[in-house]
């Protein structure tokens, strides 16, 4: 910023001496004069458009009003598709930056693009520019467009680390080809570059090792991420915490504080199970898993509620929501689900870790045949019909039937008990 306020300090110097000079016969002189008056009119006016968008900027983050935001972007937008040219390398970079940012925040991750690609255009040496540019691909969930840039960032840049983990994460969650999933994030992570050491990075590369049954290297992965503090612990591995809660893989019910609400939904089992059943029995009611978690067999879900409020299925299913909407600690969990869960025979879901520390995850047994199996951490237990299996789904979890027919449980994710009302009213959904 210091250039351009040198720059304004002159012409208002100029301003008060605006005469040709004595020695004004020389044309050269005077065409430099004038020069330098456009120059200095230009920059003062972008100075003014630069002063107006940063303004604006701050009053929608006091007024916290999108509105306002979106006045801040498009000053900031208008100051660097138009008169980009004459903002000079550092401030051009900084609007540019703020400018992504602030629409990132907003999720207008088309418009950012075209930013990035003024920052690509002029500043073409620095890799930084297209990362970024894939970041923001991957923000607004466009693995195959992150993809391309990536490889030709890393076409010219081959160890650029950044560059490196964010490639092995888009081959493992779009191409589902964890082998070369996991030797780029390995390698990514090996640089220790900016940007690498990452939990997100560390989960997946672990997860990649896992799925080609590599556990051994996976489990070193995880320790070196909960050593240097991006997991909790080598076994709880989400990656949206609150420090210090107590943590344990399976729960009783009076440790999650909720006992008396959980027997009282307990009474009313069979019912749930009824509702649940008849649903099933409905084609087409349930849905997919959509995670990639299943590894054989079939595992479908009925949502019922999610983020804290209910969703239309509980027009499906009102009596299980009627008893669900009584229980607070279940209704309010905006980082958690109700759901009916149903394992067809045969079906495995891999070892996995929720996304959060934020909930506990309770099960009711509702049709549980045998040889039913849910491993959390080092534990393997099983359901009962009509009781609760209560876990921490951010540990390592995994889950078999190799019985007969289907088991269904009723999941109901409740907010864990030592958060304060403030905590919960001001976290973010998931
Ligand atoms: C899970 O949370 O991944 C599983 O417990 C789901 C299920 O239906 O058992
Ligand atoms: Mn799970």
């Amino acid at each position: 910023a210091d250039e351009n306020q040198e720059e304004t300090d002159e012409a208002e110097a100029e301003g008060s001496s605006s005469q040709i000079p004595k020695e004004g016969g020389e044309k050269s002189y005077l065409d430099q004069l004038l020069e330098d008056q456009v120059r200095m009119d230009n920059s003062e006016e972008i100075e003014e458009m630069l002063l107006e968008a940063k303004i604006t900027d701050a009053r929608a983050e006091k007024e916290q009003s999108n509105k306002r935001l979106m006045e801040a972007i498009e000053l900031y937008k208008d100051l660097l598709i138009t008169h980009g040219d004459k903002l000079n390398a550092s401030i051009f970079k900084e609007v540019a930056e703020r400018c992504i940012e602030r629409m990132r925040f907003i999720g207008k991750f088309k418009a950012a693009v075209k930013i990035h690609r003024l920052l690509i255009e002029r500043f073409s040496d620095e890799p930084n520019y297209p990362n970024q540019l894939a970041v923001t691909y991957l923000l607004g969930n466009h693995l195959s467009e992150a993809k391309l840039i990536l490889h030709e960032i890393l076409m010219r840049w081959r160890f650029n680390g950044f560059a490196l983990v964010h490639y092995g994460f888009v081959l493992k969650n779009l191409d589902k080809d964890y082998e070369n999933a996991a030797l780029y994030i390995k390698e990514g992570i090996d640089s220790n570059e900016p940007g690498t050491q990452d939990g997100r990075f560390y989960f997946n590369l672990g997860d990649a090792l896992q799925r080609l049954g590599k556990n051994d290297e996976a489990r070193e992965v995880y320790k070196k991420g909960a050593k240097i503090g991006l997991f909790l612990s080598e076994h709880q591995r989400s990656l949206y915490n609150v420090d210090h809660l107590k943590s344990t893989p399976f729960w009783t019910k009076v440790q999650t504080t909720y006992k008396d609400d959980l027997m009282e939904i307990q009474k009313y089992w069979q019912l749930i199970r009824d509702e649940g059943l008849k649903l099933l029995s409905e084609d087409g009611r349930f849905s997919n898993e959509a995670e990639n978690l299943k590894d054989t067999g079939d595992w479908k879900q009925f949502e019922l509620f999610a983020r804290g409020r209910k969703t239309k299925h509980c027009m499906l299913a009102p009596i299980t929501c009627q008893i669900i909407e009584n229980f607070d600690a279940a209704a309010t969990c905006k980082r958690g689900q109700v759901k009916f869960s149903v394992l067809h025979p045969k079906t495995h879901i891999h070892s996995h870790t929720g996304p959060t520390n934020c909930r506990v995850r309770c099960h009711l047994g509702l049709k549980v045949p045998e040889k039913t199996f849910l491993r959390v951490a080092d534990e393997t237990r099983s359901w009962k019909d009509g009781e609760w299996l209560i876990f921490d789904d951010s540990f390592e979890h995994e889950v078999w039937h190799n019985g007969t027919g289907l088991r269904l449980v009723l999941i109901v994710d409740v907010w864990h008990p030592q958060l304060t009302d403030l905590e919960k009213q001001s976290m973010s959904p998931i």
